[in-house]
């Protein structure tokens, strides 16, 4: 088939569904063949007027836009949500609905996916998977329930552009929230590179052909040919794929990118932001990683944080000198403050080099913007330490099906993929794994390659095997097998992909699971 024929084949199968046809039309016939619950189905949504409802319409404008933004001291021209970084935070309470509008300013088409968040299918911001992306010039409006409390997100789900700086966070207020907090502060932390010499594509491209020295470069216009040897790219500095990257928390190899700056809410280490509290007040304070090649590890310099969530879900209270955070990933902590000023750090683990911004609660010199907290070396160490409390415990049950997830690909042919396969929008294949509504599914996550990826599953929030912990983004180290499970409650077509963005886009490490009839 041309690639062609097969949109319209994808698309005349979700048309089927969406109509109801497939569940009408097998009555009659000898065997009923199973259909995909594309993202417009009925009974996609059947299980968004079942989610509880508060009524209360939040609405919010996203202006996805090029231009420039200041960093800080540094101008950088980029792709973002009304000329800030991060974009807007949209804060909600449980069971309202959010009323997004996308106003696409950008010269390509792009979408808004709601990371992590279990929403109806047809909001979830998938190019040809659950939408259309939203051409140049047009607007789109996002409207969904967002039932489960805690810190999410959103950016694009098209090519390269969540690392430009198109990325924000989403709250969800729990009004039972049962630890009380005078300071509720949002991090959202990013590596960056788009607008110092090379855009997120030309990284692609360097990474997918040139690892050898014989970087290929994406346009005519592009800087010389970049590499890991040494050679300078524009302004002289180092080219954007990176070797050596490394930390033993991740079990090797902790990057593919070499980049410019680490940012802490949008700003370089030495224009950093200022958190302002009194001492022995409680802050809430929720991490988000919106890196695109890099996890953080964060610590709060002189305090220990009291770990309380994870990916917006509750964990049984657990005492952290730092945390590694991996790209996807989310913690909210709590912590008593003292009195000072304090370096709130988030290193760019394994290489080298770190985004801050300071805690400042009375008199005294800021610290340095070298300081590195002690408490960076008292890292709370995988996931074990995690249990998920008793309400959001998945109950015990054997899985109805297993899907073993392996994850492929190598370094040096930049080839990554599942089950050995690049993935593709328009014709998902092998790739598209079918589960059913009322299943106990566990995918496994099994990794061959030589790196860590932080695997991210849409629409559901599973329970790591072992723990329970309940996450929807989970770093697999390398050798590492991972077991998730998760109740198909949220009928409708949910991607699974890694979240270090140049291994999932183009580069093709991505499945979807497919709920069918
Ligand atoms: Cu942040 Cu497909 O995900
Ligand atoms: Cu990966």
């Amino acid at each position: 088939m041309t690639s062609i024929d097969r949109r319209s084949f994808l698309r005349a199968g979700l048309t089927a569904t969406t109509l109801g046809a497939a569940t009408a039309c097998s009555a009659g016939s000898p065997a009923a063949t199973p259909k995909l619950i594309g993202p417009d189905s009925p009974l996609v949504a059947r299980a968004e007027a079942a989610r509880s409802k508060t009524g209360r319409v939040v609405p919010a404008t996203l202006k996805a836009t090029a231009g420039p933004v200041d960093l800080g001291g540094v101008t950088v021209h980029t792709w973002s949500y009304g000329g800030q970084i991060p974009g807007p935070e949209i804060r909600v309470r449980k069971g309202d609905q959010i009323q997004a509008l996308l106003r696409n300013a950008l010269p390509a088409p792009t979408t808004t996916h709601w990371h992590g968040i279990a929403i109806r299918n047809n909001m979830d911001g998938v190019p040809m998977i659950t939408q259309s992306a939203v051409p140049a010039g047009q607007s789109f409006t996002y409207r969904f329930t967002a039932s489960d409390p805690g810190t999410y997100w959103y950016h694009p789900h098209v090519g390269t552009q969540l690392d430009r700086g198109l990325y924000g966070p989403l709250i969800v207020e729990d009004p039972g929230e049962p630890a009380p907090y005078d300071q509720d502060w949002t991090i959202v932390l990013d590596d960056w590179i788009d607008g110092t010499g090379y855009t997120p594509d030309q990284v692609l491209a360097d990474l997918r052909g040139g690892m050898n020295g014989m970087g290929s470069s994406a346009t005519a216009s592009a800087p010389p040919s970049p590499t890991m040897n040494g050679m300078s790219g524009m302004n002289g500095t180092p080219g954007p794929t990176m070797s050596g990257a490394s930390s033993s928390l991740l079990g090797g190899d902790a990057g593919d990118v070499r980049y410019r700056y680490y940012l802490l809410n949008g700003r370089v280490p030495a224009a950093p932001r200022t958190f302002a509290a009194q001492p022995g007040q409680r802050a809430r304070v929720r991490f988000v990683n919106a890196g695109a090649d890099t996890s953080f590890r964060v610590a709060l310099g002189e305090h220990t944080m009291t770990v309380t969530h994870t990916d917006g879900y509750p964990v049984s209270p657990v005492p952290a000198g730092a945390l590694l955070i991996a790209p996807g990933e989310r913690y909210d902590v709590l912590v008593t403050l003292g009195d000072g000023a304090f370096p709130l750090v988030a290193l760019a683990e394994g290489k080298g080099a770190l985004a801050r911004a300071i805690v400042r609660t009375g008199a005294g010199d800021p610290p340095p913007v070298t300081a590195r907290p002690a408490e960076l070396d008292r890292v709370l160490r995988g996931y074990g330490a995690l249990r998920p409390v008793s309400s959001v415990a998945l109950a015990a049950r054997q899985p109805d099906i297993t899907r073993r997830l392996e994850l492929t690909g190598t370094m040096a042919r930049y080839d990554w993929g599942i089950d050995g396969r690049s993935f593709d929008m328009a014709d998902p294949g092998p790739l598209r794994f079918p589960i059913r509504q009322g299943q106990r599914v566990r995918a496994v996550f099994a990794n061959t390659t030589m790196m860590y990826h932080s695997m991210h599953i849409h629409g559901h929030t599973f329970a790591l095997a072992g723990s329970g912990t309940r996450k929807d983004t989970v770093i697999v180290l390398p050798g590492q097998e991972v077991s998730c499970d998760f109740d198909t409650v949220n009928p409708g077509q949910w991607m699974a992909h890694c979240h270090n963005l140049y291994h999932a886009t183009d580069s093709g490490m991505m499945a979807v699971l497919g709920y069918e009839t």
